[in-house]
């Protein structure tokens, strides 16, 4: 049994398809890897919601991916990562890891200036959870943070490109431009989409921090050091399951994968 764990899937969940970001980084790092991937598309958006209500959702979502056999746990949505990461970890007894860790550690690295921005959901700066860890790992560094609402439903209306878009980012950026920060760790699932417009907002020397990058090579790290690196050849054998309509899942992820995902499957959460 003990010798199999390695080929078990990895799960992975998020409030929708903002969590493919991530997907797609493990899927470029670790091609091996079997994944299980779920959408929480009948309750999305987390990021306006209570801590609470996230914690809920979150262990419900925990307890079904378990069912599957799952060998680790990866919590994609950032949302989730800042407000029940400690629940899951303490109900769950295989590894769970979330995003703000690694997005932390790469900040706090490579900022210069000692000045750090967030970007990220209401709830998601709300919790404090970024901010607590980089004062936890330097004390001296001086943070800045910014919610921002409205970026998630732009995306999913696929207006990367226009300039709505890039006028609402302006007026969010500009307290993180007003500090002068030169890292900005982009705090939710979502704004990988949006680099180019952060980029050419922010300028060439501010560093993005992008998790889902961050994320997958933790992760790698990780499973390395449990012995649960799956060395077969399983190349992508992926499983998609989402809590409302399949189908616009599915059409919705082809702008975050760059193609249509052929099954995805329907599953009741809250029984
Ligand atoms: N996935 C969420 C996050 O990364 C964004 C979408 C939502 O609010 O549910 O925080």
């Amino acid at each position: 049994m003990e010798k199999n764990r390695a080929n078990q899937p990895i799960g992975m969940f998020d409030s929708g398809v903002g969590g493919l970001t991530l997907l797609k980084s493990i899927k470029n790092l670790l091609p091996n890897e079997r994944l299980i991937y779920l959408g929480d598309t009948a309750r999305v958006p987390y990021g306006t919601k209570s801590p609470k209500v996230i914690r809920k959702f979150s262990l419900q979502i925990a307890g079904f991916l378990e069912k599957l056999g799952i060998k680790a746990l990866v919590v994609a949505c950032h949302t989730a990562s800042s407000t029940a990461l400690s629940d899951l970890k303490e109900k769950m007894t295989i590894p769970v890891i979330g995003v703000i860790e690694p997005a932390v550690k790469k900040a706090v690295n490579i900022t210069k200036n000692k000045n750090i921005g967030i970007i990220g959901t209401r709830t998601t700066i709300n919790s404090g959870s970024y901010q607590s860890l980089i004062q936890k790992i330097d004390p001296r560094i001086s943070i800045t943070t910014v919610a921002a609402p409205i970026l998630v439903p732009l995306v999913e209306e696929g207006w990367l490109n226009k300039e709505a878009t890039r006028m609402i980012l302006r007026e969010y950026l500009a307290p993180l431009k007003k500090q002068q920060v030169d890292t900005l760790i982009l705090g939710c699932t979502h704004y990988p989409l949006l680099r180019h417009l952060f980029t050419e907002e922010m300028g060439q020397s501010v560093a993005l921090v992008d998790t889902s990058t961050e994320t997958a090579i933790y992760l790698k790290e990780l499973l390395k050091e449990k012995s649960l690196l799956n060395n077969s050849t399983t190349s992508h054998d992926y499983s998609f399951y989402v809590s409302d309509d399949p189908e616009k899942f599915s059409k919705l992820a082809q702008l975050f994968l760059g193609e249509k995902l052929e099954t995805v499957k329907s599953v009741s959460l809250e029984e």
